[in-house]
């Protein structure tokens, strides 16, 4: 495997990522890089840091939203997120996730796969299934969609697989799941997401597939990774399975911070003279509060507020 492109140059100044580049990767052996982005600021943090693919997954219905899992999800919400996305990207490929039910019939799976697209500003769509779910990948890629599959452990599939469970671990299934890869590779999938499967069947299917495969607990031998952002950064505190790598505290270290900026209101440190406006006219009288010198100081703002 090779490095690929540094991650130095600014995401503007990048080539956008386009399916035709996630093919090239996996002939050169160049690992791929997914995370799931709801918002334009995580998005704009990930493209900096040239993460080649952003995928509004359903998860935002457990780590947004907070339910127990992702099947309240609608169509409208992920394209409300899939908008602020690609308002923060400028580099990474976008996979907007079809949530539970949209994609039930080929009808109504090319009918919303195509708002991805036309109102989410998605690349692409990503949708769970295998062979059963091959006709319908066929009628949206021929509708111009790229589609991204999903098959293994899927987790809109959760009561039928009694759980959130490790999927192919016998060699019947270990097959099905193969098969599953092959028959979305088959109806015109541009890549394929293999969660929660064995290390070694994932190492199969990814010698087999001519697409790019991305794992998730599917072990290194797939051509990419994907993880949920809110479990890479730790904003997850009570959930940390073992297919999950933190690489940073995010959750612990905003309560700090959120403690910190608690204490300086409650003791009057917050705000301080640099964070404070001054007022034109000191010498009116209306305005007996300007001779309070830790009131007037400063000008200049930024972000939300007046500019001083
Ligand atoms: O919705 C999601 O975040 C996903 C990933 C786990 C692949 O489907």
């Amino acid at each position: 495997m090779t490095q690929g492109p540094s991650s130095e140059k600014s995401a503007a100044k990048r080539k956008p990522v386009k399916i035709t580049t996630l093919r090239r990767m996996k002939e050169r052996g160049e690992r791929i890089t997914m995370v799931t982005a709801y918002d334009a600021t995580f998005a704009q943090m990930f493209d900096e840091a040239a993460i080649e693919m952003l995928l509004v997954g359903d998860s935002l219905g457990m780590v947004v939203q907070g339910h127990d899992n992702t099947l309240p999800v609608t169509v409208d919400e992920v394209i409300y997120h899939c908008r602020a996305v690609a308002r923060g990207t400028r580099y990474a490929h976008i996979v907007g996730d079809m949530p539970f039910m949209s994609y039930a019939t080929p009808d109504e799976a090319v009918r919303n796969a195509g708002r991805f697209l036309a109102e989410g500003g998605a690349h692409s769509v990503k949708l769970e299934g295998g062979e059963e779910m091959a006709e319908t990948i066929r009628r949206i890629v021929s509708a111009g969609i790229p589609v991204v599959a999903h098959v293994g452990l899927t987790p809109q599939h959760v009561h039928a697989m009694g759980g959130f469970r490790v999927q192919g671990k016998t060699e019947a299934a270990a097959e099905r799941v193969l098969r599953d890869a092959r028959a979305v590779e088959a109806a015109g999938a541009c890549a394929v997401v293999l969660e929660g499967i064995p290390t070694d069947l994932a190492a199969d299917i990814t010698a087999t597939l001519n697409i790019p495969t991305i794992g998730i607990g599917a072990g290194a031998e797939c051509d990419g990774q994907v993880l949920v952002s809110y479990d890479l950064l730790g904003l997850t505190p009570n959930f940390q399975p073992k297919f999950v790598k933190r690489y940073a505290e995010m959750f612990s270290d905003g309560i700090e911070a959120a403690k910190a900026y608690r204490d300086e209101v409650k003791s009057g440190a917050f705000p301080a003279r640099e964070h404070t406006f001054g007022i034109v006219k000191r010498d009116n009288p209306l305005f007996t509060v300007a001779e309070d010198p830790k009131r007037v100081a400063g000008s200049g703002g930024g972000g939300y507020g007046p500019q001083g």
